[in-house]
């Protein structure tokens, strides 16, 4: 059960609504970035980027790997978690202390407390790369809620309605801010517009974003 009083006991750190149970945490990851940009040289050294296919037969413009005991995973057959990196066979890079640490105490901002991510897609995006609409669905339990980093370059991210009919909010993200959706919202449409060519200081011209999910 996720908490229905929001931001009760919480300390005044500043969160943007974007609907009923989904939140932007502005800045909310800055605290965290010695650490965090370390751990994702790290993981990407041992399980590299990949562009995966999908079902369907396209390569998706986006590239990814995963850390935690579940990776998600695309190909011909479908959409998947898998214990394993399917390149490797290995199991994928253990989800380092730092990650978990920023995705609880964010989840916890939002209201939904207890969260225990076991999975993190790394997504890096390019310049032109974009991610359709779409919605999380190969999770479990849907009782756990989505927390989302953005790092690097900025975007604008759609929120979408609970149908793919439904009306897209655009959401700017810039460097280091955090979205939480989970409850009425966890099974709302998004997606990510063509980036555009705008290098970041410390990450150049790409854009990192870190997917935590509660997936088994
Ligand atoms: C995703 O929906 O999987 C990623 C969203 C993002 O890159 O902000
Ligand atoms: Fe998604």
């Amino acid at each position: 059960m996720q908490t229905p009083d929001l931001f009760a006991d919480q300390p005044l750190d500043p969160h943007i609504a974007i609907g009923a149970q989904a939140f932007v945490l502005p800045g909310c990851a800055l605290p965290y970035l010695d650490a965090l940009l370390p751990a994702i040289d790290a993981i990407v050294e041992a399980a590299p980027w990949r562009q995966m296919v999908t079902p369907g037969g396209f390569t998706m413009s986006v590239a990814l790997t995963n850390c935690g005991a579940l990776g998600w995973t695309s190909d011909r057959r479908g959409y998947r978690y898998s214990a394993t990196d399917p390149q490797s066979g290995q199991a994928w890079p253990a989800m380092p202390a730092v990650f978990s640490a920023l995705a609880q105490h964010a989840a916890n901002l939002a209201g939904f407390s207890h969260f225990q991510p076991d999975a993190c897609l790394i997504n890096r995006y390019r310049p032109g790369t974009k991610l359709s609409l779409h919605q999380d669905r190969d999770e479990r339990d849907y009782g756990q809620p989505i927390v989302s980093v953005s790092l690097g370059m900025p975007a604008i991210f759609l929120f979408g309605g609970q149908t793919r009919a439904g009306k897209s909010t655009k959401i700017p993200l810039k460097h280091g801010d955090v979205m939480v959706w989970g409850g009425v919202d966890r099974l709302r449409f998004h997606g990510v517009l063509p980036l555009e060519d705008q290098p970041h200081p410390l990450l150049g011209g790409q854009r990192i974003n870190l997917t935590f999910r509660k997936a088994g």
